[in-house]
């Protein structure tokens, strides 16, 4: 880990937008709901990276503004078209603080559980809320813990297994915590990087929102509106800041 980036530095943020996470098919149907859902207002995005959701969403006339840990993900931001219309500041976005309101906030790609402990969680929701405009929005995307895929008294699961790409998930079930392993094949060389993070469920999303004044207005399991069952493996929710 890179002491100012976190665990996204230059040799993580290098190779990021290689991810089929930049597919459009992935990126318009995030972008069409937060659209949706910011009104004539501001967007805040928490983790922004290297803009993968911002820069099209301020190319749909949004005004949006990031926090971000990594300079070396901003720096990728900076070097593309569009970046100019969108400010960040730069630190932890469980405490950061920028100027003005916002009608959304949003963090995205599992991004809540880079927040290693509860503590943190909360002090992000907390920190959202006094961000937001009343009746303005927070929306997180984020798995739902997979336990019921893992067997009994074991800790190791995989995520992805390919020829040049295997990822696997270790659990510390007792604290709630995982580590992601990622292993790459590049140009015949393995190349390893391990993010720790802590997994939440959703009733316990709703109890952050609630501690920091806000109610469940939606929850899905795509960006469509796909509905929320027993069976998903992804939460999209949406919290409310009372309108006064
Ligand atoms: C998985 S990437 C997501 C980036 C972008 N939102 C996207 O969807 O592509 C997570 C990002 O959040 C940033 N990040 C992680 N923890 C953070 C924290 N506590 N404060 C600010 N940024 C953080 C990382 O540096 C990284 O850029």
């Amino acid at each position: 880990m890179n002491d100012d980036d976190g665990y996204f530095g230059e040799d993580v943020a290098a190779r990021y937008d290689l991810s089929d996470m930049f597919d459009p098919a992935v990126v318009d149907p995030v972008v069409d709901f937060l659209v949706e859902r910011v009104g004539s207002g501001r967007a805040l995005e928490l983790g922004i990276g290297t803009g993968r959701i911002a820069l099209p969403l301020a190319k749909r006339g949004v005004n949006v503004h990031g926090i971000e840990l990594s300079k070396a993900m901003v720096r990728r931001l900076r070097e593309k078209s569009g970046n100019e219309n969108i400010g960040v500041t730069i630190g932890d976005f469980a405490t950061t603080t920028v100027d003005g309101r916002f009608s959304l906030a949003f963090l995205v790609f599992n991004t809540i559980n880079n927040l290693t402990t509860q503590a943190a969680q909360v002090a992000c929701f907390r920190n959202v809320a006094a961000h937001l405009e009343p009746g303005g929005c927070f929306v997180v995307e984020v798995g739902v813990p997979s336990l019921q895929r893992l067997p009994p008294g074991e800790t190791i699961r995989p995520f992805h297994v390919s020829e040049t790409r295997f990822g696997f998930d270790e659990y510390d079930i007792a604290n709630q915590g995982l580590i992601s392993h990622h292993f790459e094949i590049v140009d015949g060389k393995a190349v390893i990087h391990s993010f720790p993070f802590r997994y939440v469920w959703p009733a316990e999303l709703d109890l952050m929102a609630q501690l920091a004044g806000m109610t469940l207005r939606e929850r899905w399991s795509g960006w469509k509106r796909e509905p929320f069952t027993s069976d998903s493996r992804r939460n999209i929710s949406v919290w409310e800041k009372p309108a006064r």
